[in-house]
């Protein structure tokens, strides 16, 4: 039976609009029953009034037909259960998913027309021009724009709650504050759960909030920024490694406010260093542009290269880390070290349980003679004080002793060593090993993994994973600093956070 013929609600309200209020703004399967509903009671679209939580019903009130909403809705709800199904192409159902998200009021209106249209106007389906369509295409763009920046805006600080002082391993809640366009906090929480499964952590904004235990979502109510923490410590690192970064040089504003557009801007502590820096920049890419090139400094200019036949014995172990850099910088069983300025051994104390592994060294490592001193290095160090780890107290090393690279200009450009260079090298990893005798070993990507593992290992599906070699240790693999440093500059803090994550299980008792 017709809801027009229905003689009770034609008694009622001879020319209402039938109202239907859905639970709340994003009621995507509370939307699908409602339009199926309507759609086998022929109700054309002019004739539904939409309501949500987000949208009072404010007009029906104002012209007198209140009671209109309870009444109608009690005659349809068992309707609203019952109805078939309707056959939609699968694009219009992922449209709506995401569309329905919008903050316009008239969204489900909308999606309610386009459905009569499609099942009454067959032509529908294949045109793409129909004002309609259009607008919940651009409705379901914005709303895929606003979960992308917030997805690459929010910002974690770190809170040391209750949960944490009472079971400090637990690792300390992260808390963002983030102001969302559209009603995207649901949607989007669990891509936040996956990227973080491994932090304890909220997200605050002004419609709900989410919280995740380590191994639970739930929603909460709206809050305000106030509710938010403070900076933290974390931060303060964040805008040096910010400060750093920034190229005067590349500088290209308009780019980076269609990237990082304004509105985000107050709730993004970074922003604050773009205006003096944008304002520095012209004047600093002028003096680079007028300082003469330097050439990287070999402390060791001509390296005595020795025969392979005198490479140090790999059957007969080094005995301390003195040895093992003296042994190291004369090694050429393969061609890396003839190029490099000096080798670059572990550091840290022989009693250490913990060992981090990189590659390699890099340009800096180089020069300076040290593992992990140059941008990959301050990012673990950003990383070990997120942790609580003393650097002083774990050791630090590569799977390769040399610097690979290749000459563009002046500048010396990092090259992966071939599995043939890492496995020349492998035997002096196993010497600092065996004088070490870490508990647990971390290997920063892939040639770490491979060398201690013995065997290939996908860093990105076994990242954050334990594993055990033959001797009884154990390893975690995680990504390599470099690897966050490549990423986008929008995408980066994200990474960060998620390789901490990984990270996390190292709490400082274990070091
Ligand atoms: N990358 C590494 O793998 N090791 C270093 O020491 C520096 C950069």
């Amino acid at each position: 039976m017709g809801v027009m013929n229905d003689p009770l609600t034609n008694d009622l309200f001879p020319q209402a609009l039938l109202p239907v209020t859905l639970q709340g703004p994003a009621d995507l399967e509370g939307f699908r029953r409602a339009a199926r509903a309507l759609l086998a009671q022929h109700m054309l679209p002019e004739q539904v009034s939409w309501h949500s939580s987000d949208a009072p019903v404010q007009d029906l009130f104002a012209s007198g037909i209140a009671g209109a909403v309870e009444a109608t809705s009690a005659i349809h709800k068992a309707a609203f259960n019952d109805a078939p199904p309707v056959s939609v192409p699968p694009e219009f159902v992922t449209l709506c998913e995401t569309a329905i998200l919008h903050r316009d009021p008239n969204r489900f209106g909308l999606l309610y027309r386009i459905l009569w249209r499609l099942v009454h106007e067959p032509g529908l389906r294949h045109d793409p021009l129909d004002a309609d369509m259009v607008k919940a295409q651009q409705m379901a763009q914005a709303v895929r724009r606003d979960q992308h920046k917030m997805k690459a805006f929010v910002r974690f600080r770190t809170v040391q709650d209750e949960t944490f002082r009472s079971h400090p391993e637990g690792g300390p809640l992260h808390v963002a504050w983030f102001e969302p366009e559209h009603h995207i906090v649901e949607a989007i929480a669990p891509f936040f759960a996956r990227r973080f499964t491994q932090m304890r952590w909220a997200v605050l904004t002004p419609e709900r909030s989410i919280d995740w235990n380590g191994a639970q979502l739930s929603f909460g109510p709206g809050a305000s920024k106030s509710d938010a923490p403070p900076a933290d410590a974390g931060e303060a690192l964040w805008l040096t490694y910010y400060e750093n970064i920034f190229n005067p040089a590349r500088l290209k504003m308009k780019m980076m406010q269609k990237e990082m557009p304004r509105k985000y801007w107050h709730n993004l502590p970074e922003a604050a260093l773009i205006t003096p820096l944008a304002a520095s920049a012209h004047a600093r890419s002028a003096r680079m542009v007028d300082e003469v090139a330097a050439g990287p400094k070999r402390r060791l200019p001509d390296i005595k290269v020795l025969p392979v036949t005198m490479a140090a014995d790999e059957d007969v172990p080094v005995r301390s880390l003195a040895q093992l850099r003296e042994a190291t910088h004369h090694c050429r069983a393969c061609p890396i070290g003839a190029c490099a300025t000096q080798s670059v051994c572990g550091e840290g104390p022989l009693q250490a349980k913990l060992m981090f592994v990189g590659e390699q060294p890099g340009d800096q490592e180089d020069l300076q003679g040290r593992p992990f001193v140059g941008p990959a290095g301050q990012l673990l160090d950003r990383a070990f004080d997120a942790l609580g780890i003393e650097r002083g107290q774990v050791f630090v090393s590569n799977a390769v002793k040399h610097f690979k690279y290749e000459l563009r200009g002046q500048r010396r450009i990092h090259k992966t060593p071939t599995q043939r260079e890492a496995a020349a090298c492998q035997h002096w990893l196993d010497d600092e090993i065996a004088m070490v005798q870490p508990g647990l070993l971390v290997a920063l990507g892939a040639t770490a993994a491979r060398a201690l593992l013995g065997r290939a290992v996908p860093v990105m599906a076994n990242r954050g994973q334990m594993f055990e070699r033959d001797d009884g240790r154990k390893v975690l693999v995680t990504l390599h600093p470099s690897a966050l440093l490549r990423m986008p500059a929008d995408e980066r803090e994200a990474a960060y956070a998620a390789w901490l994550a990984d990270l996390s299980v190292l709490s400082p008792a274990r070091v």
